[in-house]
């Protein structure tokens, strides 16, 4: 195959958005739609696109991962003037130029190895992915000649009103010949009703020197959509997430109810597990097998182990190993690390800790910069007291260790393994190994104290 290189187009303003961020930031399924864009040009083998910013520019410089080369548009002058920007870096490229608007986040890998195909195979100088529809509006029409040729593509706010008839519409992705788009692009005129230099007139410049322009034309018109305002937003990322629950599915996942499962790109669930309604999974989460996750659950950038279930309960973070019972209700901060068979149960919060195998933290309890060894036992109402208000102190506790219900334990704290704390401690001072802790005031019973304080204070009351 030829050498194949890939610009998106991301300069413009996105004015629709109503936003100060710039429109191809915006995250489709947790992820900004320009890298959706890039991440289908790696998928045919472009390692770094181009990406033309102009717009906010650096912030969306900032806003991607690694992987992209920039040129700037300082000035929007239309989608032709911003391809003009590459010039210099093609300059010496011979092969084909893939481009790509920066706003069809659903563009897949497959839709563009199409389009590269047909552009190789009919050997033509500009091959335009096209799509038909029943109501145009919006897009530039494709203008044919009697022989069914492509003569040019017209914006639909220059079209004739017999040119806005025709359904077949310009996607604006493409295959240019590298050495004939850019010696076309300076030929363009900004003499339309747009006053811009359109990408689009490269097609009538080609074609009308006799050059070959193809089309391809989709049929799955969901691959091409562009996103112009957050309503569109908003649908693509409903069909990209379709596309995703559906391929879980058939992977061996149970999605009990697509309609209010939302996972992001970047999401592994494995066979087996269940998704129960009213579940989101971000990007970079991992679920293992045989899991029962939701209904209610948010996992937020973390990894689940096997066989654990999650249950209304939000985990933002963390690792979770297998065999696990989380929640209902649990709160599982960032650097929470905990192992495989532990009991995470109602309102219980856990940050920055690990907790060993085979430990249970059941009820209402507040773990934080903590260690818990394996096996041990937080009874109800325990609090790692981890902050002085000035500063963040660990407290760590040994294997075995029974800590009472409603435990108040002050950190910096080290609670040996097999210690047992009594219940309603106090525990400022280390523990160590075997002991029993007790802190809490004595106990004392005074007998038959009650009958004679009623009868004072009844006497009391009749006297008055
Ligand atoms: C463009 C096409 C139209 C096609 C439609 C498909 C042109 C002239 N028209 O119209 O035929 O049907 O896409 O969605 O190309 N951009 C820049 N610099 C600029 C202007 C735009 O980088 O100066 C970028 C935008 O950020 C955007 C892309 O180019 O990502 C397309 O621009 P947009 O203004 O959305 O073009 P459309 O009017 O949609
Ligand atoms: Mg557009």
């Amino acid at each position: 195959m030829s050498q194949i290189a890939g610009l998106i187009l991301a300069a413009g303003k996105g004015t629709r958005m109503k936003s100060d961020l710039p429109k191809a930031l915006f995250r489709v399924c947790g992820v900004p739609m320009v890298d959706l864009v890039g991440r289908a040009m790696r998928g045919v083998g472009i390692q770094r696109p181009t990406v033309v910013v102009g717009h906010k520019g650096q912030m969306l410089i900032d806003g991607l991962p690694n992987g992209y080369d920039f040129e700037w548009q300082t000035e929007q002058l239309g989608t032709g003037h911003a391809v003009l920007m590459a010039a210099e870096r093609y300059r010496a490229f011979e092969g084909t130029i893939l481009v790509v608007p920066g706003d069809v986040p659903l563009l897949s890998s497959d839709c563009l190895r199409q389009l590269i195909d047909h552009h190789t195979s009919s050997q033509s100088l500009c091959t335009v992915a096209t799509m038909k529809f029943a109501d145009p509006t919006g897009y530039g029409r494709i203008v044919r000649d009697l022989n069914e040729r492509v003569t040019e593509i017209v914006e639909e706010k220059d079209a004739t009103p017999e040119q806005r008839s025709i359904q077949e519409v310009n996607s604006g992705v493409y295959c240019f010949d590298s050495k004939t788009l850019f010696a076309t692009l300076p030929q363009l005129s900004s003499q339309n009703a747009q006053g811009e230099y359109y990408l689009t007139d490269v097609v009538k410049l080609i074609a009308s020197t006799g050059g070959v322009v193809e089309t391809c034309v989709f049929a799955d018109h969901d691959l091409l959509r562009g996103v112009n305002d957050r309503w569109q937003l908003a649908e693509a990322a409903h069909s990209l997430r379709m596309r995703m629950l559906r391929q879980l599915c058939l992977d061996g996942v149970t999605v009990v109810d697509p309609a209010t499962t939302f996972i992001d790109v970047d999401v592994e669930v494995g066979a087996e597990t269940v998704i129960h309604p009213m579940t989101t999974l971000t990007s970079g989460t991992r679920i293992g097998e045989g899991c029962e996750i939701g209904p209610n659950a948010l996992i937020d950038k973390s990894a689940v182990g096997n066989f654990t279930s999650v249950n209304m309960s939000r985990v933002n973070e963390a690792i979770i190993g297998s065999n696990c019972k989380v929640g209902p209700f649990a709160h599982i901060r960032p650097g929470a690390n905990i192992g495989d068979h532990v009991k995470i149960g109602n309102f219980v919060e856990i940050k920055k800790s690990d907790i060993a195998d085979r430990a249970a933290v059941s009820h209402l309890t507040y773990i934080g910069d903590s260690s818990i060894g394996e096996g041990s036992n937080i009874g109800a109402g325990t609090i790692t007291c981890n902050y002085d208000g000035f500063a963040k102190h660990r407290t760590e506790i040994g294997a075995n260790a029974f800590i009472g219900s409603n435990s108040t334990l002050v950190a910096p704290l080290v609670i040996g393994n097999n210690v047992m704390v009594a219940a309603g401690s106090v525990i400022t001072k280390d523990v160590p190994a075997e002991a029993l802790a007790l802190g809490r005031s004595k106990q004392e019973n005074k007998e038959g104290w009650v009958p004679h304080w009623r009868k004072r204070k009844t006497s009391a009351t009749v006297s008055q």
